[in-house]
């Protein structure tokens, strides 16, 4: 039966899209990544055509890979602190989410309180976050650690870090703030809380500093695959950032984290499975293939020889040219690029350097990805919805500021037509669009209990 709801679309808009050679097109502004007004025109366009949220991956290093691949594409490369750029958007944008990525492995709870619940109230409502544990070593250099963390360890710390966070956002109760400026009271002390919270990895006295955020807590994300990430989504997030290329991989995660919701009390409605989908969109599926054709050609050969051998933990291509079929390799004994194996399947399959590139470049081969036209682009997104893969995308865009332009003229209008996405913001804020209720303080909750059981 034809689902009910409607798609929720985050689209990833931090500058150049994500292609990795599309800073090269003559489209894109310059230096785009770092440019205010480049990101800023993207929230906008984001927000004409009712986007549910702008969605910013990051990691806290200049990226682990080599430096013939990083200094010759801007996609894993220079950026903004997403906090900080999520916070002027807000100032140029009223409806649209706001989700910015951040670690837990490599951040404090008391920090990441304040910048979250400082974003909710500043944008009135629209904060997200995209819960990460981290997984590239070199990270870890950053922060006076020798080593990543074990994967165990960091999702340990991942639990308590989001207790203590939603914690430190009941520090004022909703109505403890009463500036009363002719009693001279600002706020009532009986409803300002202290966290006391004493845990394996974190001690935290409290009250946070500010008010309670508009949304309770801002909206959860989360993006990590293992089991110990699939029970954090499960049991703390309201919508999953997965990567998945095939229908058949997607729906099984689908059902595998909606499966797991029950022991924790919560209904399958209550978390939003948003699969990451690569799109190069134009008029028709041949003039889109020309598009995405002439973003490979900008690819310069180093980086495509270096993209495929980091793909493939560092398989030495030196010897071969990018139109050469990929040598036979053997997998080493320990990898830590999380996708290896689906790349390591790819690249047995007998294709060039150059083809496997091309599929790394248009997706990353790791997520959903689709080239064409306005229809092909939202037949795969129907299908995707209506069989239970997705309840929405992690947009990726080909190209910027095109790609995020083309999605929102040709494809928002054909899934509007369809009516599979809205016309219309449900609300101001980002549970509003998403259609999830807004968590009542734990004394709220409390007084309930109490009332329901006399
Ligand atoms: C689709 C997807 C997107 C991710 N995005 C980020 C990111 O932007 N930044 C980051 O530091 N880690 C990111 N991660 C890494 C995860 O947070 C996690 O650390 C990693 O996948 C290891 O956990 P796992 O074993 O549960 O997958 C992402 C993971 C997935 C699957």
């Amino acid at each position: 039966m034809s689902r009910t709801d409607q798609i929720k679309i985050a689209a990833i808009a931090n500058g150049y899209g994500s292609h990795t050679s599309a800073w090269r097109h003559p489209g894109a502004a310059h230096n785009a990544s770092q440019s205010l007004q480049a990101v800023l025109h993207l929230a906008r366009v984001a927000e004409a055509a009712k986007l549910d949220a702008i969605f910013l991956p990051d990691s806290n290093q200049l990226s682990a890979r080599d430096p013939e691949t990083l200094s010759r594409t801007a996609r894993y490369n220079v950026k903004f602190e997403p906090f900080t750029i999520l916070s002027a958007m807000a100032a140029v944008t009223s409806r649209i989410g706001l989700v910015a990525t951040a670690s837990t492995t490599y951040s404090n709870p008391y920090t990441m309180a304040r910048l979250l619940g400082s974003l909710d109230i500043l944008s009135g409502g629209r904060a997200g976050w995209n819960v990460v544990t981290s997984y590239v070593p070199a990270e870890a250099a950053n922060f006076g650690l020798k080593d990543l963390p074990p994967h165990a360890e960091r999702y340990a710390r991942a639990h308590e870090f989001l207790d203590v966070v939603r914690g430190l956002f009941d520090s004022f109760e909703d109505d403890a703030l009463v500036l009363d400026k002719a009693e001279g009271l600002f706020y009532d002390p009986a409803k300002v809380h202290e966290l006391n919270h004493e845990g394996a990895h974190f001690q935290v006295r409290g009250p946070l500093n500010q008010q309670r955020p508009p949304q309770g807590y801002p909206v959860l994300f989360q993006a990590g695959g293992s089991e110990q990430g699939r029970e954090l989504a499960a049991s703390n997030a309201d919508a999953v950032y997965s990567g998945e290329p095939t229908f058949e991989r997607a729906r099984a995660l689908y059902a595998d984290i909606k499966g797991r919701m029950a022991k924790y009390g919560r209904t399958p409605e209550q978390l939003k499975m948003m699969p990451g989908l690569y799109v190069c969109v134009a008029e028709t599926d041949e003039l889109a293939r020309q598009k995405a054709d002439y973003l490979n050609s900008l690819a310069h050969p180093k980086l495509i020889k270096a993209m495929v051998s980091s793909a493939l933990a560092g398989l030495d291509l030196s010897g071969y040219d990018v139109d050469d079929t990929i040598p036979s390799f053997e997998d080493p004994e320990v990898v830590h690029i999380s996708q290896y194996h689906t790349f390591a399947e790819m690249a047995r399959e007998g294709m060039t350097i150059r083809q496997m590139h091309d599929r790394l470049a248009n997706g990353g081969a790791a997520h959903f990805a689709v080239v064409g036209s306005p229809q092909t682009v939202a037949d795969f997104m129907e299908e995707a919805f209506q069989t239970r893969c997705a309840d929405g995308f992690s947009l990726s865009p080909a190209g910027a500021p095109d790609g995020l332009e083309s999605f929102c003229q040709l494809v928002v209008p054909e899934l509007q037509r369809r009516g599979l996405f809205r016309t219309e913001y449900e609300g101001t804020t980002l549970r509003d669009s998403f259609g999830l209720a807004r968590p009542d303080h734990p004394v709220v909750r409390a007084a309930r209990g109490t009332a329901s059981g006399s």
